[in-house]
């Protein structure tokens, strides 16, 4: 009866908490779910207050296990997107820690979907998963991944927690292999990738940028508004089409250093750049240059909007803002 009930309830309306809801992404999508769901519908959590606020806002430590269970709970929680983790260059600084939040924290999420009868989780894989075994170009959907980051170890792991879950306990999990994730709204942390976010901010603030990787170092990225979309049409692509309970392979664009210096430069003449790559190169060089994400295309029709050129149009247009 008291399942009948919750059920019921839970059919009534989507009620969705985002665990790490501060980050690059969380960010971003947190205000394109509540536009869609309502803004009381979509709870927003991290471990600290957000700069700006984002009502409704709890602080959750993905490890508090207890906590997260009683607000699941509590709120009738029925889709969660769990965005908490510690990304690839600021994780080879504590593997440990890294390791604990990104598997404990996703291994509680699962554990508790389970319990708590939440419909749907969503959890972003990377482009870290890849590794020097791994096909470069056009990398496909199914290959040897044998990423060398903690942060990949964790996201390759975490994938494969997905499909047990879903094979074992029919938990609808669904998940993308983001790219570099290149926006104006917010700013990444921690990542190899994140150079591609401060370049333009240093066009426009000071004229110079010193790049961390090297000038002709490929890597694929994608536009904020791009992989936002992708987020919610997988999401809310029908449970039949997805034939991927791993993480889906998904690509917007693909440039090196070099390439989207010179489409700034054409829009802002004067900006300058040196290359002094850090330990970041070896990560970057790890990973693939190009991506095939054709399952993506075939079982829920993604296809990104932006290129390089369209993406550098758009980011100063807003930056500049
Ligand atoms: N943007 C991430 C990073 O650079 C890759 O998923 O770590």
């Amino acid at each position: 009866m008291v399942l009948f009930l919750c059920s019921e309830r839970k059919s009534m309306a989507e009620k969705i908490l985002m665990i790490g809801s501060n980050g690059q992404i969380g960010t971003v999508l947190s205000k394109e779910l509540r536009k869609k769901y309502g803004g009381d519908n979509v709870i927003c959590s991290d471990i600290r207050e957000p700069i700006k606020s984002a009502d409704p806002f709890l602080i959750i430590d993905v490890l508090d296990k207890a906590k997260l269970q009683s607000i699941i709970h509590d709120h009738s929680i029925t889709q969660i997107y769990h965005l908490a983790a510690l990304l690839s260059a600021k994780g080879e600084q504590n593997p440990e820690l890294t390791w604990k939040i990104n598997m404990q924290g996703l291994l509680n999420v699962l554990d508790l979907s389970v319990q708590e009868n939440v419909k749907k989780v969503f959890f972003p894989s990377s482009i870290a998963i890849y590794g020097p075994t791994t096909p470069k170009i056009n990398t496909p959907q199914y290959a040897s991944f044998q990423p060398t980051t903690i942060y990949g170890i964790s996201k390759i792991a975490g994938e494969m927690w997905c499909e047990y879950y879903y094979k074992r306990y029919k938990l609808d999990v669904r998940s993308i292999r983001y790219p570099g994730v290149i926006g104006w709204q917010s700013l990444p942390e921690g990542g190899t990738t994140d150079y591609a976010v401060e370049i333009f901010h240093a066009a426009l603030k000071s004229g110079h940028y010193d790049c961390f990787l090297a000038e002709h170092t490929a890597l694929p990225m994608i536009y904020m508004d791009d992989a936002i979309r992708a987020t919610l049409e997988l999401m809310e692509a029908n449970a039949e089409s997805i034939t991927v309970r791993t993480s889906y392979n998904l690509v917007g664009m693909s440039f090196t250093p070099g390439e989207i210096y010179s489409v700034i430069k054409n829009k802002i003449p004067n900006f300058t750049i040196q290359y002094k790559p850090d330990f970041r190169q070896k990560i970057a060089e790890s990973w693939t240059e190009s991506i095939d994400d054709s399952y993506a295309r075939k079982d829920w029709g993604w296809k990104p909007n932006y290129d390089l050129d369209k993406m550098c149009e758009d980011m100063i247009a807003h930056l500049k803002q």
